[in-house]
């Protein structure tokens, strides 16, 4: 007979160890990335939201204003998660594909759109590799990634598919994580993402995937805005714009598909 590991038999996506060295490398980034997220969705929007002190849907928001949308503008949202950026652009009058690699988060973002009655057209949900777009070239008028381009195994990869899938002209806003510049901000937040999220994270998802621990030290070993912003250009896109957020917990960067 066979048992199907329940979660607090399966191995840790990230152990102390793990994170010791530079996640960004590891081999099976991809596979412990998936394993993480498919253990955390269930309370992952809760956790957003208390733990950005309900400011993450307002950074999302602010990245649809900064793309600007036009009614029927066919975006992309990539690494869709469960959907919250999905449902902003959808909001806004885009018609929305939304790709995630992790099912279990997919289904919550499949879930949400279905009770909600304010949108028009509903984002239509699929799953996809950020770095293996199953869409044709030229197909979007904007691509947007929140969050998910430090999660994914070759993020240039990637980027090079949102510019294949873009049409010229075409749009990409990226917002992640980034580090204040004002050097008390800087401690403060290093402080909070670093020990106190971690801890009360991981206690409301009752974690034991790794999740919350990966979350600070993917940050503080990825890009940092200027590098991603060189990155984003490397793949073709001449960048518009930078905005930091919230003392520059966050920024959105906005580009154009050369
Ligand atoms: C932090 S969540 C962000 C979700 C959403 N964009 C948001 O704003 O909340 C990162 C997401 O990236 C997805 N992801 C990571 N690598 C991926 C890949 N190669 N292809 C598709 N999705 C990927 C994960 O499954 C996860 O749902």
């Amino acid at each position: 007979m066979t048992t199907q590991p329940t979660q607090s038999s399966k191995p840790a996506a990230w152990t102390a160890n793990d994170l010791a060295a530079d996640p960004h490398g590891a081999a099976d980034k991809a596979d412990r990335v998936q394993r993480m997220f498919a253990a955390i969705a269930g309370s992952y929007d809760l956790n957003n939201r208390l733990h950005s002190f309900f400011q993450d849907q307002r950074w999302r928001r602010k990245a649809v204003a900064l793309v600007g949308i036009a009614p029927g503008d066919r975006v992309l949202d990539v690494a869709c998660g469960t959907g919250d950026l999905s449902e902003a652009f959808a909001r806004a009058g885009a018609l929305v594909t939304g790709v995630d690699f992790t099912e279990p988060m997919l289904e919550i973002a499949r879930r949400k759109v279905a009770r909600r009655s304010d949108l028009d057209r509903r984002p239509d949900y699929r799953q996809g590799d950020a770095m293996n777009l199953a869409f044709p070239d030229r197909s979007f008028d904007v691509v947007s990634i929140a969050f998910g381009l430090r999660n994914v195994a070759e993020p240039a990869r990637a980027l090079r598919e949102f510019h294949r899938v873009l049409r010229p002209g075409g749009r990409l806003v990226v917002l992640e994580f980034s580090e204040p510049r004002q050097p008390i901000v800087a401690a403060l937040n290093r402080i909070y993402s670093g020990r106190v999220m971690p801890l009360t994270a991981t206690l409301l998802a009752r974690d034991r995937s790794g999740a919350y621990r990966y979350l600070p030290r993917s940050v503080q070993t990825f890009a940092s805005a200027e590098a991603l912003a060189a990155m984003v250009r490397e793949a073709g896109f001449e960048v518009r714009r930078q905005k930091a957020m919230t003392f520059g917990v966050c920024t959105a960067t906005v580009a154009i598909a050369r």
